[in-house]
């Protein structure tokens, strides 16, 4: 039996729409074996299927290794569904993973990425999974992923509702176009963003991670957006955005503490949580 231990997402980051992503430090833990049926465990009833997004991971890359079996999976999830934190990228990454280490490790980890990309739709989010750390990827011949530098000093705090919100919800507020200014903003601030993320540069991340291709028209549909925006500022953070499609929130400070500053003032619904950046995606370990 393997463990994969896989790491939460947040996409986006701002002005990096459907591009950028960031690995953080909260974790879902998957124990697999190859099985002859399908044997999910720890997992909602409704989700112990074939539909799994785990098991359509490992699924897909059986078809491509030519091997037959199914797997003997043991849920351990720490990542909330729908919340924008990755939790669908983190099941696939981890059952796409599992099938190649099972089967002899025969994929490299850009055709994994790739493999994965092509199932989840959002390679933002299933780049941090694989490579770790803070991403770029992009339609080349391929799709393809770059990695970034981030200031070790940058601290992530996620502020996460009680509510759900479907990224299909999340997209479909979405204008059908974009014009030619709103796009150069976003690829002005994009650039200014990752050299701001790389030097910790306070006052450039504050302007550099504004963005008006999705926060402007998503906002609305996150309850209390603009207190909590309020509230971080209040507090010292360096930067406030949308994590993925939301409802989460990521505040990015120099505080490895921010929570502690923030969570008196808030919605006690709310869960805050302080992440740093994870420089692995996952971590495979046999038991
Ligand atoms: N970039 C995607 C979006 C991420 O914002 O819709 C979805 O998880």
């Amino acid at each position: 039996m393997i463990e994969i231990k896989i790491c939460a997402t947040s996409a986006n980051l701002g002005p990096g729409f459907d591009t950028l992503g960031v690995a953080l430090s909260l974790y879902n833990y998957f124990k697999v074996e190859i099985s002859d049926e399908l044997i999910i465990e720890n997992c909602e009833e409704k989700y112990c299927n074939e539909n799994n997004l785990f098991y359509i991971g490992y699924q897909t890359v059986c078809e491509i290794l030519n091997v037959h079996d199914k797997c003997h999976v043991i849920f351990d999830t720490n990542i909330p569904i729908s919340r924008g934190l990755g939790s669908s990228a983190s099941l696939i990454c981890a059952g796409a993973i599992a099938a190649n280490y099972l089967h002899g490790n025969i994929l490299s980890k850009d055709e994994i990425f790739r493999i994965c990309s092509s199932i989840e739709g959002h390679p933002d989010n299933i780049a941090p999974c694989i490579y770790g750390g803070l991403t770029a990827s992009f339609e080349g011949k391929n799709i393809m992923a770059i990695s970034l530098p981030v200031h070790p000093d940058i601290h992530f705090t996620a502020i996460i509702p009680d509510y759900e919100l479907s990224t299909k919800d999340a997209r479909e507020a979405l204008p059908k176009e974009v014009n030619m200014h709103d796009a150069i903003y976003n690829i002005s601030h994009v650039v200014a963003m990752m050299h701001a993320l790389e030097k910790n540069d306070k006052e450039l991340l504050r302007v550099a991670c504004l963005d008006k291709l999705h926060q402007p028209y998503r906002k609305s549909l996150i309850k209390d957006y603009d207190l909590y925006e309020k509230v971080c500022f209040d507090n010292q953070a360096t930067a406030f955005m949308i994590s993925g499609a939301g409802p989460t929130c990521l505040v990015l400070s120099n505080f490895s503490n921010f929570s502690s500053a923030i969570i008196d003032s808030l919605d006690h619904n709310l869960k805050i949580i302080d992440l740093s950046v994870d420089f692995n995606g996952h971590i495979v370990k046999e038991l």
